[in-house]
């Protein structure tokens, strides 16, 4: 079990304060420079502490945000008794290491995505946190939208669902330091927007596929774009697609036998446009849909409350497992079971 939030203080009988829960980030790059905002608006969360590989960058970035405490390098900000939480914003291939880091000196973690590089790494990760909190910082699956979209699948809105089917793309002219471009940090698609994809098949179809086939354009040694196709229970198919040499796409579609569910900004909703989505029935009639809600402060909310975040972290490890088999496809070229990877 969770240990309980130690938030909650104490302070006359008759009147609880909460006492808000303390991050210290990892990293100063684009991701984090969107959350701390996030952090430092929800209620029941501060941001006390940003590490840095280099003092002065952990100093710039403080000083803009208003962040006490500028560190420099990860361990020294996982130690601190000022931080409550760690929030992982580096590339995936430090994720495994500061998680682990992170659970021996007893601190609640908040990961990027991808979780790990692999499965195993997920495990383990799974592992170490025994009384303390964990999750992947994955925000589309905390929009309020996200928990329509499985009423409409639950209620029977889209009949029954037969094939999943998503495209995420950016075309991007990355810096060549870019972590997305090297293969020791853990770059490329598969890993950056397979999280997502997968992630979605998985999610639409409740559980894993039992079996993938993936095929990959290696370029400069990552990942530059995938196609894969899984197999799940009760003849549930789905297609995939991601890359980095299309422009931005962020879609899916789950088609029923009544009708389509379409999104075309699942990972996150248009910069100053409604979230949206729209469910096309046979007969061609489109019904529109938007939402309000802010993912990223849902996802804070939900990491600090007293919920279990279990379906979360399976889903997370799932997505892990799927990602290695796509992997294991694209390297042999063969249909994989995923049942077989995890004997
Ligand atoms: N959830 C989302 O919507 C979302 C969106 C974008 C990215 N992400 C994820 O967030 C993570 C970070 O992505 P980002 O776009 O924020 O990357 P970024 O802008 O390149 O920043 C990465 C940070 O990692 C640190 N770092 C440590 N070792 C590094 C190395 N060898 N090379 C480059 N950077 C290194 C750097 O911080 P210091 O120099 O300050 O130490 C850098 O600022 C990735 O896992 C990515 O998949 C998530």
């Amino acid at each position: 079990m969770y240990d309980q939030p130690n938030f909650l203080v104490p302070r006359q009988a008759e009147n609880q304060m909460q006492r808000k829960m303390r991050f210290g980030i990892l990293g100063t790059g684009r991701i984090t420079r969107r959350l701390i905002a996030d952090l430092q608006s929800t209620d029941q969360t501060e941001v006390t502490s940003i590490a840095s590989r280099e003092r002065s960058r952990a100093k710039w970035c403080a000083d803009q945000h208003g962040i006490p405490n500028p560190v420099e390098g990860y361990h020294e900000l996982i130690k601190r008794d000022d931080v409550d939480a760690v929030y992982i914003a580096l590339p995936p291939s430090l994720h495994h290491p500061l998680s682990l880091a992170t659970a021996e000196h007893n601190k609640h973690l908040l990961c990027e995505k991808p979780l790990a590089l692999s499965h195993h790494q997920a495990l383990e990760i799974q592992n170490a946190f025994h009384n303390k909190r964990w999750l992947d910082a994955t925000g589309w699956l905390h929009h309020p939208r996200t928990d329509q979209f499985s009423k409409w699948v639950a209620d029977g809105s889209l009949g029954e669902v037969s094939h999943l089917s998503a495209a995420l793309s950016f075309h991007q002219p990355f810096q060549s330091q870019d972590h997305r471009l090297s293969r020791e940090l853990g770059g490329g698609c598969l890993l950056d927007l397979g999280w997502y994809v997968f992630g979605f098949s998985r999610f639409f179809a409740g559980k894993k596929p039992k079996a993938i086939y993936a095929d990959s354009l290696i370029q400069k040694g990552v990942p530059q774009r995938l196609n894969a196709m899984m197999w799940f229970d009760n003849d549930v198919t789905a297609t995939v697609s991601c890359g980095y040499d299309a422009a931005t796409r962020k879609w899916f579609e789950v088609a029923g036998s009544v009708a389509s569910l379409i999104c075309d900004d699942f990972t996150r909703p248009w910069h100053d446009r409604p979230t949206r989505c729209w469910i096309h029935a046979a007969s061609g009639q489109v019904q529109s849909y938007s939402f309000e809600g802010n993912q990223e402060r849902n996802m804070i909310k939900t990491f600090v409350s007293e919920n279990a975040l279990t379906d979360f972290q399976s889903q997370a490890i799932d997505t892990a497992l799927i990602i290695d088999a796509a992997s294991k496809s694209i390297e042999t070229g063969e249909k994989i079971k995923l049942g077989v990877l995890e004997e």
